[in-house]
């Protein structure tokens, strides 16, 4: 259980930013003070005059207690938690501080003294602290506390809307709710929280390589919580993301007596993440099923937003389905054991969605990967923000989702002409270079946005040029063929800055590439 406590002075916005933030996250919302007051029949004020502040202080400790104790039926997974907004000295008292920081995250708002005088003006006669020369008052009472506020670790500076803050709030915490394809949450955590999730009789799908580091701690987790530790192995890569393995899913399940209330975990990256749901999409008309990825690049991309699937023969992702999972639980220590090369791919995918929407975080990733490692959780966390943000607006990709194509239409045709010999993310990179660079040439993009995407990339040993002897022609085949066979033009993401891309219908294929096509 890990609750949200929102603190900091009064008139930081606590209530306001209290209650979008639960109701992004379908959570219930608790303003203590209106429970004091409530409770008691009396205003905060008049608690303060007639019994004074020790008094005060000893309700807040007793409603912050039973606050916590209040259920919520409604909530889809994370049933028991709550968004709390503290009154701005509740933490004063050291045993309110000890219990909520062993129960949850405190998120200290703060916001200048002007911006507070200007919004408490017009009731500071409701706030006791603050009765009288409001300026003055206020300028006391933050000098008092300024130690003590500075003592808590996350603090945002609440002078932005207060749906702004809210996202920054969910960003900093790794904490969603997603509910335009399906009702679940997307966590940032260690996988140890797993168990505080509803499922039943769950079943482990993984791979040998995965399984080697990862398995035996996850089954100890669902055995301490009294499920039985159920695995079903499957083989490694993407050459074994093919019907063949599905129908061994089903068999498992069948053997193993899953019915139609039993959950699937998956245990690994895109290709474990993209059959388990699949698998688990189809069985019995469609079961249960829970994402933990392992790799880079499931948690801030494949595992986010419902597709499954596996490859035919003729192509990749050629059969599948939209069927989110009912929980995504990344746990970025996992990517500890993530091969260098497989570490390196999923940071295209990162900066990616920096260039996308998130300056700050290309910004971050030009730090390079000693930086990217030592901040995983950071990274991870800003990356999964800015995708949820894209497939919560457009889940069924009729537009904006399309944005995520950034680098892939170029990518994509490098990966297959590659023969995969290119690992996905390294085709992506140079797909994004190549479409910053066409991009400049038509003006779209101010000159040098490739460069500066090329230097970052660079820093992640990443690609960043079409290999010489890749034959044009065979790309541009294969941006055709790309799901998009019959189509005059293809609709191309391209970034026109760090943090915006313009969707752009292009026909001459050959001039993304800058070549002429002089026949066969
Ligand atoms: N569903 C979607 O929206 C979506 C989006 C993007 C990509 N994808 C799919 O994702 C797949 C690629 O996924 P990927 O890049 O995660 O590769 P992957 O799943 O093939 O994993 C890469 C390798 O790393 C190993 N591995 C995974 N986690 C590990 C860990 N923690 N420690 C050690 N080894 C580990 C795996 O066994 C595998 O050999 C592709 O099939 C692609 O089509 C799906």
């Amino acid at each position: 259980m890990s609750h949200i406590f929102l603190y900091g002075p009064s008139g930081a916005g606590k209530s306001t930013i209290g209650k979008i933030l639960a109701n992004n996250l379908n959570l219930l919302f608790i303003d203590l003070d209106r429970v004091i007051e409530t409770k008691t029949g009396m205003s905060i004020p008049q608690i303060m005059d007639q019994k004074g502040e020790l008094a005060f202080r000893d309700l807040e400790t007793v409603a912050l207690k039973d606050a916590l104790a209040v259920g919520h039926a409604s909530s889809v997974t994370n049933a028991q938690d709550k968004v709390i907004a503290l009154g701005g000295g509740a933490l004063l008292r050291a045993e309110n501080r000890t219990f909520v920081e062993n129960n949850g995250k405190v998120i200290l708002l703060m916001v200048g003294l002007d911006t507070l005088v200007e919004r408490l003006n017009s009731h500071s006669n409701k706030r006791p602290l603050l009765a009288g020369d409001l300026r003055e008052k206020l300028t006391s009472l933050l000098a008092k506390r300024k130690e003590h506020y500075n003592s808590f670790p996350l603090h945002l500076d609440a002078n932005q809307t207060p749906e702004k803050l809210a996202w920054q709030i969910q960003a900093l915490l790794g904490r969603f709710h997603l509910s335009a394809m399906g009702e679940y949450d997307v966590i940032v955590c260690q996988v140890s929280n797993l168990t505080n999730f509803p499922m039943q009789s769950p079943i482990i799908v993984t791979d040998k390589n995965i399984a080697k580091f990862h398995l035996k701690k996850v089954e100890s987790i669902l055995q301490a919580s009294d499920y039985a530790a159920r695995s079903v192995l499957v083989l490694a890569g993407e050459e074994h993301k093919n019907l063949e393995t599905i129908s061994r899913l089903w068999k498992c399940f069948l053997e193993n007596g899953l019915d139609r209330k039993s959950t699937v975990i998956a245990l690994g990256g895109g290709v474990i993440g993209d059959m388990t749901g699949f698998a688990a999409s189809t069985y019995m008309r469609g079961i249960d099923w829970i994402a933990v990825p392992t790799t880079l690049l499931s948690m801030v991309d494949a595992s986010l937003g419902g597709k499954t699937g596996f490859d035919l023969p003729e192509g990749k992702n050629l059969i599948g389905s939209f069927y989110p999972p009912k929980l995504v639980l990344a746990d970025p220590s996992f990517l500890l054991t993530l091969p260098e090369r497989e570490m390196r791919s999923g940071m295209a995918e990162v900066v990616k969605h920096g260039i996308i929407s998130d300056p700050e975080l290309f910004d971050l990733c030009s730090r390079g990967l000693d930086w990217v490692k030592a901040n995983l959780e950071e990274v991870v966390k800003r990356a999964i923000a800015v995708k949820i943000k894209v497939i919560e607006e457009d889940p069924y990709e009729k537009g904006f989702r399309a944005a995520l194509n950034l680098g892939h239409t170029v990518g994509h045709a490098v990966e297959l002409v590659s023969k995969f010999e290119l690992r996905h993310g390294e085709a992506i990179a140079i797909g994004m270079v190549a479409e910053a660079q066409y991009a400049e040439r038509i003006g779209a993009a101010k000159k040098g946005l490739s460069q500066v995407i090329a230097q970052v990339l660079s820093t992640f040993g990443l690609p960043t040029s079409i290999p010489e002897e890749m034959s044009r022609k065979a790309m541009i085949r294969a941006m055709r063929v790309d799901k998009k066979k019959n189509a005059a033009s293809i609709r191309f993401a391209l970034p026109v800055e760090i943090g915006k891309v313009e969707l752009v219908n292009v026909s001459n294929l050959g001039s993304v590439l800058e070549w002429i096509d002089d026949g066969p």
